[in-house]
């Protein structure tokens, strides 16, 4: 549906069923999504990031591989799901711009997903092309992982603001960052800013987990203190220790986010960012202690993304301004 360029606030969403449509859309798209982030974290889990071989984005070179095998079909299925949602990326931006008028935020968000979508497609071919895959041990494929797994998170922020700002009911009308105060942007990106460094150095103890494996935390043990233990091994304590670090800001900023400029959507992101912080932890004790098996690990970097998505919507609602207010606080 066109816009009809109203000058009522209304007006910016060509109609409520159209953007009823949108927003149901959106939260398709990111459902999709999460479903293909945590497959990827399968395909690493199961080492079967080569089953491609160093070919992309044709598998093994050939549009149906001939050749079969369990890391083939996995790796297969993660690049054929990838694909899909790089064309649901471009369906919903033509669904946000056919029911938002230019200068909505859902416009916006949906184009920033896009060029997430894009990007996370390219750093995977550049991944698979420079070999840094499977049980290469080297730093660069350390590093890499950190820069899959911050460019993941980004793409959830656009879809999950996308989701948001298509919902009516939320009256998220425009994001507005300039004249806010000082402490609410501490508190609502600070909490953004720590999950990314917690979360790439989880990708880094992940791929340290599958390319070392133990079979007893006295091993693990053994091996974290031993003089020559490889630099994966080596970084994994830091991963609890910022984690802990994180949930302990996570417990102090939402809640100011949410004092500062209370709203239905900063309650309810705030409270899902403080209950997933709790469970995550949990889970990473628990990932700890049972050594990594690939359904907690799997769980884990789901949870992860819920409290990323969480933590967003914080920082949405922060900045979240109605378009008929003067300025944000
Ligand atoms: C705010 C809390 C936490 C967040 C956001 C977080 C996030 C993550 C992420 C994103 C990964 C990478 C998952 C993957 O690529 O498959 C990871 C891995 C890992 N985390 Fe955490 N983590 C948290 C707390 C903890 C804690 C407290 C522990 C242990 C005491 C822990 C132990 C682990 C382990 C052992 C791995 C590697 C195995 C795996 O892939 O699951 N985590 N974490």
């Amino acid at each position: 549906m066109m816009a009809t360029g109203s000058p009522t606030t209304d007006a910016l969403d060509t109609s409520s069923a159209s953007s009823n449509g949108a927003s149901r859309f959106a939260l398709g798209v990111l459902i999709a999504n999460l479903v293909v982030i945590v497959w990827g974290g399968f395909v690493r889990a199961t080492g079967s990031g080569a089953g491609c071989g160093s070919h992309w984005p044709l598998c093994n070179g050939e549009v149906i591989p001939q050749a079969r095998s369990v890391a083939l079909l996995i790796e297969l299925s993660h690049r054929v799901t990838s694909g899909l949602v790089v064309l649901l990326g471009v369906a919903l931006v033509v669904a946000c711009c056919r029911s938002f008028a230019a200068g909505h935020p859902a416009r916006a968000a949906s184009w920033w997903a896009l060029g997430m979508v894009g990007v996370e497609a390219l750093i995977g071919g550049f991944i698979v092309l420079a070999r840094l895959v499977a049980m290469d041990p080297s730093a660069s494929h350390g590093v890499a992982v950190g820069l899959h797994l911050v460019s993941t998170f980004l793409l959830l922020s656009a879809l999950g603001t996308t989701v948001v700002c298509t919902r009516r009911s939320l009256g998220v009308e425009a994001l507005v960052f300039r004249g806010t105060s000082r402490g609410l942007r501490i508190a609502a990106l600070l909490p953004l800013a720590s999950l990314l460094v917690v979360g790439s150095m989880g990708a880094i103890n992940a791929l340290g987990d599958t390319l070392y494996k133990v079979d007893s935390i006295a091993a693990g043990i053994a091996l974290d203190r031993a003089d020559a233990a490889p630099l994966f091994v080596r970084l994994r304590i830091w991963h609890p220790v910022l984690a802990t670090i994180a949930v302990i800001v996570i417990f102090v900023c939402p809640p100011i986010v949410e004092k500062l400029r209370p709203s239905p959507l900063a309650q309810m992101a705030s409270r899902a960012a403080l209950t997933f912080a709790l469970v995550q932890w949990t889970l990473g004790l628990v990932n700890l202690g049972l050594l990594a098996p690939i359904p907690v690990q799997m769980l884990h970097l789901f949870t992860a993304d819920l409290l990323w998505l969480s933590l967003t919507l914080v920082a949405v609602a922060a900045f979240a301004t109605p378009k008929t207010a003067p300025s944000a606080r």
